[in-house]
């Protein structure tokens, strides 16, 4: 895609106004209390209608150990595990539900930080989310790990205690709870447990920037979609099985004569071959045919090919780049351009990124998506190193805040680094985050009202850089507000193409469906 077209996050919802303080501590917290106080991200809770999920105040509970099994929790076992972990650690973590799955299970959030329940002003929120495809079952037990690890590290690791000191580390080990209750332990391929209960795939749901997607949006990704819209999240993995990758943005390509060539090509082999092949088909027939597709490259593949192989480069084997199956292509470090595997249409980690400019990462974690319970020990070690690193990463390019000529906080300031034409949004206390590499940088900052700033900005590797930017109100004599000269297509979203009419667009979405067993 050679055109660039600025997108900017139109956040959905109003961001609360007033600002939440942690309650007193008492003797046996209040719940009601609690719940009405507690924020995560920029606002509190209960204005986001979110509620935390209380810590069970039961003493016989918290003299248990403290412990996590290498085995699979079904969904009541997990819930009781993040519960004891809330009531064990109530300090360092705070449990809270996005929403319901379709046969009622909480989307379950454990934010995992020193300040569990309210937003550090300046310190960036990150995220995991886990198990959205229900049957690729080993990422949601590396996040149960995750979190065991951060808390019981907390106090004796001073590199985690550093992290949880600057980040607030949001944790969802399973976007498709349901679909996980139905997987089958062992099975190493295949669909059954992978859709949520309505039998939709909850990686082809959300809406996309290249093409227009009509498939009925799902309860889960309801949930993602609004929790995404009231917390800044900077940084963003979303984990899942069946590879050995990561695999960065953009996922979709728009049509262009090369896809539907390419396309054209693989119809045309699957005639002659009679056998339609992909990385991990779930049908019966397997070959060694491979197609490659165009890399679809995001104006920030420097930074997602370095977040990328910051995950593969700490983990035990990805950056070996070795094919899970003698069918599949390796992948070279142990990366990949999402689209350059395949393409795909309604893509969690495109959305996080061209919606709200937060940079996801997919990290297929292991070949098998279902191992046997007693291989987890070593896909939790071979996962340790890099899950951490990958979160610090926050930590990397600029921050600051945005304020008008008294200090007072801009909000909704649009901002966009000079030729990365994704933008960003400012938070209400100001705040802002872009992960960049090092170098010399334009920042360009927009705001109703304001005159248009652009600040020269240098990125180091060793720490963030701290921009602070004053914004002055753009005034006539006469008392009215200039509107902004430069003003750039602000709150432009992505347009919603046409379908195509006819043949190609049914074999699109019989192509679609046909690579939709993909990791
Ligand atoms: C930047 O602004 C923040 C928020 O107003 C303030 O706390 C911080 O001290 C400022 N830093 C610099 C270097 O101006
Ligand atoms: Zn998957």
């Amino acid at each position: 895609m050679k055109s660039i077209v600025w997108i900017l996050a139109v956040q959905l919802l109003a961001r609360a106004s007033s600002q939440g303080e942690l309650p007193a501590p008492e003797d046996k917290p209040n719940e009601a209390k609690l719940m009405s106080r507690i924020s995560v991200g920029n606002a509190p809770l209960e204005q986001r209608n979110y509620q935390v999920a209380p810590a069970p105040y039961n003493l016989a509970e918290q003299s248990e150990p403290y412990n996590i099994a290498f085995d699979y929790h079904n969904y009541d076992q997990m819930t009781r595990f993040l519960r004891a972990t809330t009531s064990k650690y109530p300090s360092l973590t705070a449990l809270y539900s996005i929403g319901k799955s379709v046969q009622g299970r909480d989307l379950w959030v454990m934010v995992v930080s020193a300040s569990p329940y309210e937003h550090m002003i300046g310190k960036p929120d990150v995220k995991y989310v886990a198990n959205m495809h229900g049957n690729e079952a080993v990422s949601r037990e590396l996040m149960l790990h995750l979190i065991h690890h951060l808390v019981t590290n907390y106090h004796s690791d001073p590199y985690i205690r550093w992290l949880m000191d600057n980040t607030r580390i949001h944790i969802m080990p399973s976007m498709n709870p349901d679909g996980f209750e139905v997987a089958k332990e062992g099975a190493c391929d295949g669909g059954q447990g992978r859709y949520n209960a309505r039998g939709f795939d909850l990686n082809r749901n959300f809406p996309d920037y290249f093409k227009q997607n009509n498939k009925r949006t799902q309860p889960e990704t309801d949930a993602v979609k609004e929790w995404v819209s009231k917390i800044q999240f900077v940084l963003s993995g979303s984990l899942h099985g069946g590879a050995l990758v990561a695999s960065y943005p953009f996922d979709n390509t728009p049509n262009s004569r090369k896809s539907i060539s390419t396309l054209f090509k693989i119809v045309l082999l699957y005639y002659y071959t009679s056998c339609l092949c992909c990385k991990d088909c779930a049908g019966p027939q397997r070959c060694a045919l491979s197609y490659a597709s165009s890399p679809s490259l995001t104006p920030d593949d420097d930074v997602f090919k370095h977040l990328a192989l910051t995950y593969s480069t700490n983990h035990a084997k990805m950056s070996r780049g070795v094919a899970c199956r003698s069918s599949q292509k390796g992948f070279r470090r142990g990366i990949t351009n999402g689209a350059e595997w395949y393409p795909l249409t309604g893509g969690m980690q495109d959305f996080n990124y061209v919606w709200y400019g937060c940079m996801e990462v997919t990290l297929e974690v292991s070949c098998c998506k279902y191992p046997p319970a007693h291989e987890l020990p070593k896909y939790w070690e071979d996962n340790r190193m890099s899950l951490i690193k990958f979160l610090a990463e926050a930590h990397r390019g600029i921050h600051g805040f945005v304020m008008d000529e008294h200090g007072n906080p801009v909000e909704k300031a649009s901002l966009k680094m000079k030729s990365r034409d994704v933008g960003f949004q400012s938070t209400k206390y100001g705040e802002f985050w872009r992960i960049l590499m090092p170098g010399m940088y334009k920042l360009e900052v927009y705001a109703d009202g304001y005159v248009p700033r652009e600040v020269d900005v240098m990125v180091v590797d060793q720490h963030p850089t701290l921009v602070n930017v004053t914004l002055h109100a753009a005034k006539r004599k006469d008392g009215n507000f200039y509107r902004p000269q430069q003003q750039p297509p602000l709150y432009h979203r992505p347009s919603i193409k046409p379908q195509q009419p006819g043949f190609m667009s049914s074999i699109t979405s019989g192509f679609n469906n046909l690579v939709n067993f993909f990791g």
